[in-house]
Parts: C-alpha cells; sequence; structure tokens
C-alpha cells in the first residue's frame, strides 16, 4: 500500500517557496518592472515537482547536502520559464496560469519574453554559485549544472517544444508523440532527477535506475496533463482545459482514447517504481510521487 505523499508533498513545497521566496531579486529593485513579472509567475503557487523531484532523489540515495535546495530550485526557475514562454500568443497563446492571468496577459509579450529570459539565466546563476551551493564538489557541480542545460536546451525542452510546435494540425504517429512529450516535459523532470542522484553521490547503477525511473514519471506526468486538458475545469486546474483540441494538438487521449491514455500512464507509474526495487524505504517519497503523478487533480 503506498504511503500517503501529501504531507510530504506539502511540507518539500513550503521549503521551495521559502527558498525562492527569499532569493529572488526583491520586486522594487531595478528593473522593477521586470523583477516584479517574474515574482508574479513564479510565486502563483505551482506544485513544485521538479524541485521536489530533485530532494526526494538526492534522500533515496543518502542525506543530501545543503546545495540540494537551490540546485532544487533552479529546476523551478527553468520550469516557470518554459510556463512563461509557453502561455505567449506565438506559442499556445494561453490566458491563465496558475490560477492568474498569464504573465503576458498583464506585463506584455514583451516583458513576460525578458521574464523567461530572466529566470533561465538566474537558473545557471543559483547553480554556479560558490555562496549558495557551498558544499558540493566542483567537478559534480559542473556535471548538475550540464543536466540542467541538457534537460532544458534543444536536446530536452526547448527541443520538445519545438517539436510540439511543429506537429500542431498535423498527424503524428504516436512514435512521434512520445517523442514529444518525453522531450517537452521528460527530460527536465529527467535533469532534476539526475541532478538529486548526482547530488547524493549515486552510484553509475544507482543513476541508471534513477534515470529510467524519471523517464517513466515523465510520460506519466504529461500524459497525465493531456487527460486533464480533457477532464479539469479552469477553477481545478488553474489554467484553462479543453484547449488541446482547439489548438489542434494531437495527444494521449486524442490518440487512444481517455480510457487508453489512463491505462497508458498507469502502465509508466508501475515501470517507474520497478525500477526502484533495488532502493530501501528512502526511495518511498519517489515511490509515492510516481503513485501522485497520475492521481493527481491539477
Ligand atoms: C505544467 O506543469 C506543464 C507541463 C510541463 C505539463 P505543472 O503541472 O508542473 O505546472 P505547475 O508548476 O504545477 O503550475
Ligand atoms: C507544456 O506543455 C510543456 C512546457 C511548458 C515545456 P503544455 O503546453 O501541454 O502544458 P500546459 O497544459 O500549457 O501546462
Ligand atoms: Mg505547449
Ligand atoms: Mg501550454
Amino acid at each position: 500500500m503506498p504511503v500517503d505523499i501529501q504531507p510530504y508533498l506539502d511540507r518539500k513545497r513550503e521549503a521551495v517557496d521559502r527558498y525562492l521566496e527569499g532569493h529572488l531579486p526583491a520586486p522594487h529593485s531595478s528593473p522593477a518592472v521586470l523583477h516584479e513579472s517574474i515574482q508574479y509567475s513564479l510565486l502563483a503557487g505551482g506544485k513544485r515537482i521538479r524541485p521536489i523531484l530533485t530532494m526526494a532523489s538526492a534522500e533515496a540515495i543518502g542525506p543530501p547536502p545543503a546545495a540540494v535546495l537551490p540546485v532544487a530550485c533552479a529546476f523551478e526557475l527553468i520550469h516557470t520559464y518554459s510556463l512563461i514562454h509557453d502561455d505567449l500568443p506565438a506559442m499556445d497563446n494561453d490566458d491563465f496560469r496558475r490560477g492568474k492571468a498569464t504573465n503576458h496577459k498583464v506585463y506584455g509579450d514583451g516583458m513576460a519574453i525578458l521574464a523567461g529570459d530572466g529566470l533561465h539565466t538566474m537558473a545557471f546563476e543559483w547553480c554556479s554559485r560558490a555562496d549558495l551551493v557551498t558544499d558540493v564538489d566542483p567537478r559534480c557541480q559542473v556535471r548538475i549544472i550540464e543536466e540542467l542545460a541538457l534537460g532544458a536546451g534543444t536536446a530536452g525542452m526547448v527541443g520538445g517544444q519545438a517539436l510540439d510546435l511543429q506537429a500542431e494540425h498535423q498527424r503524428v504517429e504516436w512514435e512521434a508523440l512520445q517523442q514529444i512529450h518525453a522531450h517537452k516535459t521528460g527530460r527536465l523532470i529527467r535533469a532534476a532527477v539526475r541532478a538529486g542522484a548526482l547530488l547524493s553521490g549515486a552510484t553509475m547503477t544507482q543513476y541508471e535506475h534513477l534515470t529510467g525511473y524519471a523517464e517513466d514519471i515523465g510520460l506519466a506526468f504529461q500524459i497525465t496533463d493531456d487527460i486533464l486538458n480533457v477532464t479539469g475545469t479552469r477553477a481545478a486546474l488553474g489554467k484553462d482545459a479543453q484547449t488541446d483540441g482547439e489548438r489542434g494538438k494531437q495527444t494521449y487521449p486524442s490518440v487512444y482514447g481517455l480510457d487508453g491514455a489512463r491505462r497508458l500512464a498507469r502502465e509508466c507509474v508501475d515501470r517507474a517504481v520497478t525500477r526502484l526495487d533495488g532502493f530501501d524505504e528512502k526511495a518511498d517519497p519517489l515511490r509515492g510521487i510516481a503513485h501522485y503523478i497520475v492521481n493527481r487533480t491539477h
């Protein structure tokens, strides 16, 4: 019987929120509008699942170093940047995100692009700063920064977003759909998990098993996002629902039906949990998160 993961998620989310609030440029510091727009999107809530995965992955190996928080939060900075850009009129053209008007609706397209750019570079700043990352071997730190770059870049999230854009109003084969999901969502999740593993000094075998776990939950995460786009409401999701169909996106429910998509997501989670067979109870949060990902309602 899986443990109740909610208290763990709440505790970790609060730690992430506190760290973000404590380390962001103040909203009144110059350029004030830019910093205000960054705070607007970043501190609007959000499940913080990527930084939580970094922490849970590190804990699955052993006691994590203090630097787990800046590294974990760097993944949230990249993720929030990706959401701000994803919502732009030139991309998904969405009006709501995290229960509020999208960044560009409030600050304009130009400032929203810059807020995303600022968050993007801030992620690399936080991972490289000697005063934040105090207790990690510099070679390990560089490996983590490499993971962040690969997860975010053209071989990762940005590459997946490009494939997603090109696939609008096209019929895509299921392999292509899986590639889109694996990149636009999966690669950053994988990098977040791997960064945690590196921080705690995982062995090569542990790193590989955690990589497999991350790939499976990454796909399950985006399949569930697709399902919620069909079944959810703006009130529950904090973003508009039924938009994928309007925009001509092929998704798991559009290809496999809702039941088929749910089944595939559950299969991914079962596979992910099996990948953790060699880990002890310190990996229970990772097991719980895998189940949470498909059972979530927003
Ligand atoms: C939404 O991500 C976009 C995807 C990559 C599927 P989340 O569902 O993690 O959004 P927040 O961070 O909780 O708002
Ligand atoms: C978002 O994918 C992926 C990234 C932001 C990288 P979607 O466009 O499907 O996510 P939502 O539904 O807008 O959150
Ligand atoms: Mg999109
Ligand atoms: Mg979108």
